[in-house]
């Protein structure tokens, strides 16, 4: 099989057979085939499109390109989350709790941040002593003792999907659904859980920037996910303007944190409400309202908030800094952003003020950068609210050390003020089951 004759076929627009894929998959995991031919197979599937058979074929051969993560000595119904992506998303923070408190077994891997995106794992380790790096045995034990664990992604987990995304990266193909669905899907059913709840962000912040596109994108995965016998459902949620009101680290564990103790910021809130009844549906076959009334039992009542003291604890974490915030690491110098002119706040772009953070020293800028763990800022405005001259649009947690201004001027750059009113759009958009 001739990997000219197989992005021929492509590129002309007919459908491929699964060998035809596989080896495709195999030969670029192996180093047989060279860049520009992986590189012209991804423009022609840019073009041409996959359906969803053969979607499902690359997501396969994705998955089983590395190690296999196998979940069986967990007991009981094991659930994962994964968002498509997004600026302020400390969603695995609060969700694994909230599950674990409800009787679901979260045993979760997650990834540090890079560029504009924060990683879970390096908001937890402004917890001092947290510890990211379990062994098997910790890592299940763990999960059936409490009930959820986060750690580091070890491994060699699809290295298929590693090399393909460097590429796409630079070859202008990343924004094709089912590449897009392959990459996420194979790193998902890689790991196996019973469940799998998507959080499909849509918005100028995500992938998907419209909710017809992400429907699509939602569907697809969905359909894989069921074809490879998990129970999956997919969220999509508007990106229009960060999640919640943080970004940083220490300062998105507080954030976290008082949404688990039920008093974080609504819209947060509803998103971790809406995915949790979303996985209390699929583990314990309730029916949505009903589910959603058990998640707000485990916020209202303290037990989601036991169980993340219960994780930070397991993983060495220092306690006293999550029942007192003084503790956490913090910022020097404090100042804040204010409004130059009168309007209505009509966007607020995720990733230009992912990179603002970035800069303020929050998020690493090359895989070497270290994390200033204090620093950050809190979005006080929000898409739709009405603005006036001097008003404070944002809180900055600064390092005063470093030169903070062009970082501080390309936060403004990010928060649009427009003259006419503005409605902000709803943040739970539909549900794909
Ligand atoms: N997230 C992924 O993991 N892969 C993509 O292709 C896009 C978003």
């Amino acid at each position: 099989m001739r990997a000219y004759d197989i992005i021929k076929h492509k590129r002309d627009g007919k459908k491929l057979t699964q060998p035809e894929i596989a080896s495709i998959v195999s030969g670029f995991v192996d180093g047989s085939l060279p860049d520009y031919q992986m590189a012209a197979f991804l423009m022609a599937v840019y073009f041409r499109g996959m359906d969803e058979e053969e979607t499902y074929w690359l997501t396969d051969c994705m998955r089983t390109s590395g190690d296999l993560i196998n979940l069986d000595g967990i007991e009981g119904f094991t659930v994962d989350k994964h968002s498509t992506g997004g600026v302020g998303d400390k969603t695995s923070l609060v969700l694994g709790p909230v599950l674990a408190a409800l009787g679901l077994k979260v045993a979760k891997m997650s990834g540090r941040g890079l560029g504009h995106t924060g990683g879970t794992i390096d908001k937890l380790e402004a917890i001092k002593g947290f510890s990211c790096e379990l062994n098997t045995r910790q890592f299940i034990d763990a999960v059936n003792s409490i009930g959820v664990v986060i750690v580091g992604q070890t491994g060699n987990l699809v290295p298929a999907d590693k090399k393909i995304y460097a590429l796409r990266d630079v070859t202008a193909t990343v924004d094709s659904i089912p590449l897009i669905a392959a990459s996420i899907m194979s790193k998902k059913l890689a790991v196996a859980n019973k469940g799998l709840v998507l959080d499909v962000k849509v918005g100028s912040g995500a992938f998907m920037k419209n909710l017809e596109d992400a429907r699509e994108l939602a569907r697809l995965m969905v359909k894989i996910g069921t074809q490879a016998g998990r129970k999956v459902t997919a969220v999509l949620s508007n990106m229009d303007e960060p999640l919640g009101e943080m970004i940083g680290n220490a300062v998105e564990v507080i954030e976290a944190v008082d949404t688990l103790r039920n008093h974080g910021p609504q819209s947060f809130t509803c998103l971790i409400k809406t995915l949790a009844a979303e996985a209390l549906a699929l583990g314990a076959g309730l029916k949505r309202e009903e589910a959603e009334k058990k998640v707000t039992e485990v916020l209202a009542d303290g037990r989601a908030y036991a169980k993340f003291l219960e994780m930070v604890k397991f993983q060495g974490g220092d306690v006293a800094m999550i029942e007192d915030y003084s503790k956490l690491p913090a910022a020097r110098k404090t100042d804040t952003l204010k409004a130059d002119r009168d309007g209505y706040i009509s966007k607020i772009d995720c990733e230009e003020i992912g990179l603002a953070a970035m800069m303020l020293g929050a998020g690493r800028e090359t895989k070497e950068s270290v994390i200033d763990m204090g620093v950050g800022l809190k979005l006080v405005k929000h898409v739709g609210d009405k603005i006036s001259k001097g008003d404070v649009l944002a809180e900055l947690y600064l390092n005063p050390e470093r030169d903070n201004s062009r970082a501080i001027e390309r936060l403004r750059e990010a928060i649009k003020l427009s003259d006419n009113k503005v409605v902000a759009q709803k943040l739970i958009l539909d549900i794909v089951s």
